[in-house]
């Protein structure tokens, strides 16, 4: 964003404030929802969603999904009945600007920091912290995450504990997509920065130690964006499309992002022994989000299989001159990458816009079954980042099913599996929803076993529940 487009900078024209955006500032509780169908009984945990939710009226720009206050929305589920809790991650960032009463840092792209005489020595002239894209549990810590920086540790009832280094050992911070082993109990991570050495991963016990520290990823010699990762029994897996940071470019009123398409795509192949990085490369593409990855091979030593939603190009600031004139597609890919060649053959599973994948996270770094994403059908005008249905890609049959929402804008499907049971067929899907003529927010509960039929549960949210990123089941 140029600095003549800063001055210009007009919060009430930015789509993703307005609408199912738009963020809200109360904090409530509410101890019995009502409910349009039935809870299933065996459902008992806590549903939690993280999203931008910026508390006071943005300055300077917003950069979505990046930029924003974090805010957790809960649904703890119990014996049929549901209850309610939001709250803010109070950063100390946060926390000045409530004492201010608005908000003094700027957006991302516009560079405003408050100095020592608006928020003390200690938070002057350095960016905000943004715990706002996805919340996971580790080493029985709730974690509210931002993009590779500090996560937030958060308590029981989503109060705000404080900033996450893991004793000390992981200072820069971590991905906000991290990857738990569902095997081992690891939770695997990167974290991308702007100086050397750029690309790091590290492994954080399932106690909270850190048994591998900031490890460089040798042959990236300059600042990349990085948004997801994947991982197999074998390898951790980051795939490096060319979007590099610009500081320079920033500074003088530029994105902080470039996309640079004839620098191509890359994927690191990572052994989680330690053993010799490999790479495979492509054409340019972009990815969010990974789907998840395996190891294929009768004994799982051959191909690499990751699935992911690829975009064909960069679709957050950059230079719009930089994008080519064709729309943006974003589809279901599978990539098969030999680690012993390095080659890559890539395929389109399905030709549908979609995005936020989930598989049952007891699946990851496993061939898993389904593949539940969000998609857009119809002749409906939604924003960018939303969408109208959820859509369930068999990856044993090659067909999908789908469930249109109607007029309700629904978010990321997360799997609750059924108690008991080990397939990824028997369960629920959850997610919040909100409905696009009157802004009423629902929490649905969809069964597996025939997605099509919609929810069994519509659990009235007594307030706006804005359109949001990511979230995680938390069972008891
Ligand atoms: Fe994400």
């Amino acid at each position: 964003m140029s600095p003549q487009a800063q001055s210009h900078f007009d919060p009430t024209r930015v789509p993703h404030l307005l609408g199912s955006f738009a963020p809200v500032t109360d904090e409530v509780d509410v101890v019995e929802l009502s409910v349009v169908g039935r809870i299933p009984p065996s459902l008992d945990g806590l549903y939690v969603r993280n999203g931008p939710n910026p508390r006071f009226t943005p300055i300077g720009s917003y950069l979505y999904p990046i930029d924003g206050d974090g805010m957790l929305h809960g649904v703890w589920l119990s014996e049929g009945r549901a209850r309610y809790r939001n709250r803010f991650v109070r950063t100390p960032g946060l926390v000045a600007e409530e004492r201010a009463g608005r908000a003094l840092w700027g957006g991302l792209e516009s560079f405003i920091l408050p100095g020592p005489d608006a928020v003390g020595p200690e938070l002057a002239n350095d960016f905000k912290d943004l715990p706002d894209i996805n919340v996971v549990s580790h080493a029985g810590r709730l974690l509210a995450l931002a993009e590779s920086a500090c996560p937030f540790r958060m308590g029981d009832g989503l109060e705000t504990v404080g900033r996450e280094d893991f004793g000390g050992a992981l200072p820069v911070g971590i991905t906000a997509h991290p990857k738990i082993d569902p095997v081992s109990g690891e939770m695997v991570v990167f974290c991308y920065m702007t100086e050397a050495p750029y690309l790091t991963w590290s492994v954080i016990d399932p106690t909270g130690a850190v048994p591998r520290k900031a490890t460089p990823i040798e042959g990236v010699d300059e600042p990349m964006m990085i948004h997801d990762m994947a991982l197999t029994k074998r390898f951790v897996i980051l795939v490096l499309a060319p979007v590099f940071i610009d500081l320079e470019a920033a500074m003088s009123g530029g994105s902080f992002l470039s996309w640079r398409p004839e620098r191509g795509t890359r994927v690191a192949l990572i052994p989680r022994d330690g053993g010799k990085l490999r790479w495979a490369s492509d054409e340019a593409f972009w990815l969010w989000h990974t789907v998840n990855a395996y190891d294929d091979g009768p004994d799982g030593d051959g191909e690499v299989v990751l699935e992911y939603v690829q975009w064909s190009r960069l679709t957050v600031g950059g230079d719009p001159a930089s994008y080519s004139a064709d729309p943006v597609r974003s589809n279901l890919v599978r990539a098969r990458i030999d680690p012993a060649t390095g080659s890559m053959v890539r395929t389109e599973l399905d030709d549908s816009r979609v995005e936020f994948p989930r598989v049952d996270d007891r699946r990851i770094g496993r061939k898993h079954r389904l593949v539940a994403l969000a998609t857009e059908i119809g002749d409906v005008d939604l924003l960018p980042g939303e969408y109208n249905a959820l859509r369930w890609y068999d990856t044993q049959t090659d067909t999908a099913r789908i469930w249109h929402a109607g007029d309700l804008s629904v978010g990321e499907p997360v799997f609750a599996p059924e108690p008991g049971d080990h397939s990824d067929e028997r369960g629920y899907w959850l997610t919040f929803a909100t409905d696009r003529t009157d802004g009423t927010s629902w929490f649905l509960i969809i069964p597996a076993e025939d997605p099509t039929a919609g929810p069994v549960a519509r659990v009235r949210i007594p307030v706006r529940v804005p359109l949001g990123l990511h979230g995680a089941w938390l069972p008891n």
